[in-house]
């Protein structure tokens, strides 16, 4: 009756859990969820009135699929300013991250055509390539080496049928943050074996330590770079659904199509208030990644003080993905940790093989939950002996 292509797409690991955590709230049970990657503040309210104006002002029609101008001439002004991207407005399409991501792997993968996945990685990127019958060639890092992704593996990984390399810094689920001397590295090799570099920078305005590059900005890279961002994160604005995607002209004129033929466009009023957000300066997103590094700092020790959980010091975004040798697996710690002490994380294996015997836990939460939560983990593992 289906597809055969969707029936083989498997849900999303991070959504189900918190569809399920929602479910048991529902029943009323007092869960406390770290499990999607979603700051709890507002948006704010400069950005809400602008909204608020547009619909007032009959902003409620089609805009143009690529995005309204002016959004895209903020942001090519944003990337430039900020991360060095040379760009113009015919290289800039507006869309949620998301389906950024997914038009680009649409736009340049054909059917057994490889992209490179560091593992562990963010969970959508490997159905993506499968969407685009790719194969996906994982690369593992390893928590010993901070999570970095080695020049050198990535190397060894590509082949005749490569056709991209996803690189995302601050990463989901592991928090590091790529270096300039290691994004050279790969920058080097992508000119060399003549591949695509998708850049996702969806978390490039949460770093606690280190500085954010773009890959785009390096000597001969805009070319072969796809850039993608946001606001969702450094804005709490993940339901306004509001991004962009960066890239040469002609790869930009081919995700049009599917833009045209797919979502047609994003509604004007959430471009005027993604226009308000990039307008507004960096003051709310100061204050927000500010409070982040202080629940990081909140959580980090705390993890560190239960027999048999560890974890490093994440660099960037907001997930601490620590080790828990518990003598279960982490799908099976998952789900006790979930239905005896009502806790909710992600199993590290959601994010690739590397990721079992992990777990990711997104500190987007209040410092009173953080505080509830590791109590209860606390008393959850001293109960196992
Ligand atoms: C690494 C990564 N890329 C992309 C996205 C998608 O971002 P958005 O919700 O803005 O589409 C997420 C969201 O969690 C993410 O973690």
């Amino acid at each position: 009756m289906f597809s055969r292509r969707i029936r083989e797409l498997a849900p999303s690991g991070t959504i189900a859990l918190s569809n399920k955590v929602s479910k048991l709230k529902a029943e009323g049970i007092d869960v406390i969820s770290f499990t999607l990657g979603e700051p709890d503040f507002a948006t704010p309210v400069n950005v809400i009135r602008a909204a608020k104006d547009a619909l007032d002002a009959g902003d409620t029609h089609y805009t143009p699929s690529m995005g309204i101008k002016g959004l895209r001439e903020y942001i090519a002004r944003h990337v430039f300013r900020k991360n060095g991207i040379k760009t113009g407005i015919d290289n800039i399409m507006v869309l949620p991250a998301k389906f950024a991501l997914y038009a680009a792997v649409q736009a340049i993968v054909n059917k057994g055509e490889e992209v490179i996945l560091p593992d562990p990685a963010w969970v959508s990127y490997g159905p993506m390539v499968q969407l685009a019958e790719g194969s996906v060639r994982s690369v593992p890092m390893e928590y010993e080496n901070g999570w970095h992704l080695r020049a050198l593996d990535i190397e060894n990984a590509i082949n005749s049928r490569t056709k991209a390399i996803v690189l995302n810094t601050p990463a989901n689920p592991t928090g590091s943050v790529m270096t300039r001397p290691e994004l050279e590295e790969i920058a080097k090799l992508a000119k060399e074996h003549d591949i695509f570099v998708i850049a996702d920078e969806v978390y490039e305005d949460l770093i606690y330590e280190g500085v954010h590059h773009s890959i785009a900005s390096f000597e001969g890279m805009a070319e072969r770079t796809i850039t993608v961002a946001g606001l969702s994160k450094s804005h709490a604005m993940t339901g306004w659904r509001i991004g962009w995607i960066i890239g040469n002209t002609e790869f930009i004129s081919n995700v049009n199509k599917l833009q045209q033929h797919s979502l047609t466009c994003l509604p004007g009023f959430i471009q005027q208030a993604g226009m308000e957000a990039l307008k507004s300066g960096a003051g709310n997103v100061e204050m927000m990644r500010r409070e982040f590094l202080e629940r990081r700092n909140m959580l980090i020790p705390l993890i560190n003080s239960i027999p048999g959980l560890s974890c490093e010091v994440p660099k960037g975004a907001f997930y601490a993905f620590f080790r828990a040798d518990l003598g279960m697996d982490s799908m099976k710690l998952s789900e006790r940790l979930l239905e005896e002490a009502h806790v909710a994380m992600i199993p590290g294996s959601a994010f690739g093989p590397t990721g079992e015997g992990y777990m990711r836990m997104s500190y987007a939460a209040s410092r009173n939950d953080i505080a509830e939560g590791m109590r209860r983990i606390k008393e959850f593992v001293e109960a196992l002996g």
